[in-house]
């Protein structure tokens, strides 16, 4: 088989050394000092999904993140107590410093992980009065600049937006074991009038050097404070692709391709019979899947296997197919077009450098994981910004990538992921913030 393979490449010699930074995805994010994002808003506006979001995003990026959600702090602090709703009622004073309480205790713990390498800290929390803001701005000052400290305000007045969101994410709460769905609608409403007495929005002259970014009913408006570093903007700009629920995701590889059938790394083939054949299932199995869906889109690549495979759901009104270059498959570079033993036998150093470290290491005239993983990004916000599933039809290290995103892992921890061929791996959000994985194999082999 041709390969367009020169002698000169055979040179390649030792690996650079990396240090645990280079990980990252994104050069912006080395050397950056202690920073603390911290949610405001009534209970029930989504503050823990996007302070999770958050999370995942910037771990991602390489930023060493964690969420300090106050909730735990505070079932951990007094477990044998009922979570209803007069434990929030800011008239009883014991409830009030029982509270204090826990913020004290989600500070210790923010400040550990700062001294143990964290970047960001994110503390999860209503943080809806003007005096428990200027309580925690001083108390972070004594290990915070003030201008690294970014409050997120989630606003929203559509009351059947907050119902619903009482009923996706409040049901299954750790507050409430054993209640039925309408008594936690009950006494979950009672809980955010409770906050409602003093909830003070920020925006007033005590906030006019303060950082912050208000978004108002998901994202219809958003208010930027102070908004000037790197890292702010590149916050803002992620939050304000961010949608407000959890969306249901597809992965599948291609179908067979005829490189793939040779064990050929990478090229532009066609499918097979079989691949073509995979086309076909895939469509058939979508349609069932998301039955009640009136709105699906399909992104696949530019290359044949990807959008040969997507072309069963072209012509519908329901999906809307859309190619992505950033979908290709991990570019092989001068290696294209050849297989693995091959690269083995005539190229063994390159062979085991690829193997020893194939995040850092990128093929001679092609790219590396870590590289790859750099152009998902847009990818990646376009899946946080659906708001209606989405189905990927990638390559095997494009779903590495993607399918360790979904699934909380560092992009370092992809590389060796199985991703099955003629398999849709379904993501989703059960219960609560946590993601599931399913396969479905759909017979092809
Ligand atoms: O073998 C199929 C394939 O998609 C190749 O085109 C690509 O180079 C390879 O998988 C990526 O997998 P790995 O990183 O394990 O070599």
């Amino acid at each position: 088989m041709a390969t367009n393979l020169t002698s000169k490449i055979c040179d390649i010699s030792e690996p650079v050394t990396f240090s645990s930074q280079s990980f990252a995805t994104d050069r912006w994010v080395t050397n950056l000092k202690p920073y603390v994002i911290a949610t405001v808003g009534l209970p029930a506006r989504g503050k823990s999904y996007t302070a999770g979001r958050l999370n995942r995003w910037l771990n991602w990026k390489g930023l060493k993140s964690r969420v300090f959600n106050l909730g735990w702090y505070r079932r951990e602090l007094y477990p044998s107590e009922s979570m209803t709703h007069e434990w929030f009622d800011p008239d009883k004073e014991d409830q009030v410093s029982k509270r204090e309480k826990s913020l004290s205790c989600c500070i210790d713990d923010l400040k550990r992980f700062f001294e143990g390498g964290g970047i960001v800290g994110i503390i999860d929390g209503t943080n809806s009065t003007a005096t428990r803001r200027e309580r925690l701005q001083g108390i972070l000052a004594g290990f915070i600049d003030a201008n690294r400290i970014l409050w997120v305000e989630k606003i929203c007045d559509d009351p059947e937006s907050v119902l619903e969101n009482i009923l996706t994410r409040k049901v299954h709460h750790e507050d409430y074991f054993h209640a039925s769905p309408s008594e936690v609608v009950e006494d979950f409403s009672k809980r955010i009038q409770h906050y409602e007495k003093n909830y003070t929005r920020l925006g007033g002259p005590a906030d006019s050097d303060k950082k912050f970014i208000q978004i108002f009913n998901v994202g219809r408006k958003v208010i930027l404070n102070q908004i000037n570093s790197q890292l702010d903007l590149k916050l803002a700009y992620f939050l304000m692709n961010l949608h407000s629920k959890h969306i249901t995701i597809y992965l599948t590889r291609h179908g067979e391709s005829v490189a793939q059938l040779n064990q050929i790394i990478g090229t532009d083939s066609d499918l097979t019979e079989r691949g073509k054949g995979y086309s076909d299932r895939l469509r058939d199995f979508i349609d069932r899947e998301t039955a009640k869906e009136d709105k699906m889109s399909v992104f696949c690549s530019t290359l044949k296997r990807s959008y040969k495979t997507a072309s069963s759901f072209l012509n519908s009104g329901k999906y809307v197919v859309k190619q992505w270059k950033q979908l290709d498959e991990i570019n092989g570079g001068h290696f294209e077009g050849s297989t693995y033993s091959i690269i083995a036998e005539k190229w063994p150093k390159i062979y085991k450098l690829r193997q020893g470290n194939k995040y850092v290491y990128g093929w001679p005239g092609g790219e590396s994981y870590q590289q790859m993983i750099a152009r998902l990004e847009n990818i990646l916000l376009e899946l946080e910004r659906g708001s209606h599933p989405i189905l990927i039809i990638a390559h095997q290290a494009i779903c590495r990538g993607i399918y360790a995103y979904l699934m909380y892992l560092l992009p370092e921890e992809c590389t060796e992921i199985e991703i099955k061929s003629h398999c849709v791996y379904k993501f989703s959000f059960e219960k609560k913030n946590e993601p599931t994985v399913t396969r479905f194999d759909l017979g092809l082999g």
